[in-house]
């Protein structure tokens, strides 16, 4: 017989959001009752990492702001989300992290920007970077550190929290941090067992299919032509979900459905890259 867990019923606590009266369910965090809150260090997968701090919000009798994906309601909190204030604070996040990183291919940035009025080249040309050449070591998947905002989903992604390898840490202090393997290794060489999940849940680009790399090299990465049809993989009896996405008649890469009780969002190797030989027959 199958048992399907459904949870404890959760009481609801009520508190007041841009000062309208809100509901949600006990242990909910603040973020969980927002619309549109920008986030980039929160991943649905994860525990929240407090790393960005782009989700900042107001909460009455609170000193400092406070991160949205991470704090719980509490009954009668009265929270804001839109002041100048939090526009302020966003403004600078988000003006920070594009001076000093490649977010070209980080979804909704560029609109997050616009609307607080971010500027990042106010810095002026000689603002630190972390530019340096995409690590292309292996024929999976690409790694590009000038894209990377420490956020560090990926380490969470690879170690306790979901894949147990290991394979990759921060390593470094203050602005010479970075994600490494151990001892900077090329991937081939360390612990990696190229399961991609640390790539499902980056969420600037800065891990990506091989397969996207090259076509956004080659100026043929083409969102907008690309489906998305979700199936069963095949190559073993756990039943995971793939969502193969494909552009020109051509699987380009596979990911997995964040709310899959089977996989979370992870794969293995076989499901995330083994799908060559589809396009070989
Ligand atoms: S592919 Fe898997 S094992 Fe390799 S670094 Fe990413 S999460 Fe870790
Ligand atoms: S590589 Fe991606 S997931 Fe990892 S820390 Fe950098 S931005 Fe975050
Ligand atoms: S999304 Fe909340 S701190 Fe990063």
């Amino acid at each position: 017989m199958t048992v399907v867990d459904i949870g404890l019923p959760r009481r609801l606590v009520e508190f007041t959001l841009d000062g309208e009266q809100v509901a949600v369910p006990e242990g909910s965090t603040i973020l969980s009752a927002c619309k549109d809150m920008p986030t980039l260090c929160y991943g649905d997968t994860l525990e929240p990492a407090n790393a960005c701090r782009v989700c900042m919000v107001e909460v009455e009798g609170s000193r400092t702001l406070v991160p949205s994906c991470s704090r719980k309601v509490e009954p009668g909190m009265v929270v804001r989300t839109d002041t100048e204030r939090t526009r302020h604070s966003r403004r600078m996040v988000l003006e920070l992290l594009g001076s000093a990183t490649d977010l070209s291919t980080t979804p909704q940035v560029a609109e997050w920007m616009a609307e607080v009025g971010a500027d990042p080249t106010r810095f002026g040309p000689d603002a630190a970077t972390v530019a340096q050449p995409a690590h292309v070591d292996n024929a999976l998947y690409v790694r590009d550190y000038s894209k990377c905002i420490l956020c560090y989903k990926c380490v969470d992604a690879c170690g306790d929290q979901w894949q147990n390898t290991f394979a990759i840490a921060v390593a470094g202090r203050g602005f010479d941090s970075r994600i490494s393997t151990e001892f900077s290794a090329p991937l081939p060489d360390s612990a990696c067992v190229y399961c991609g999940n640390c790539i499902e849940v980056c969420p600037t680009g800065a891990l990506s299919f091989r397969r996207e790399y090259d076509k956004r090299a080659e100026g043929t990465w083409d969102e907008s032509k690309q489906t998305a049809t979700t199936t069963v993989c095949t190559f073993c009896g756990v039943g995971c979900n793939l969502t193969l996405h494909v552009q020109d008649n051509e699987i380009v890469k596979v990911t997995s459905p964040h709310d899959s009780s089977v996989t979370h969002g992870n794969l293995c190797i076989k499901g995330r890259f083994g799908w060559q030989h589809v396009q070989n027959t």
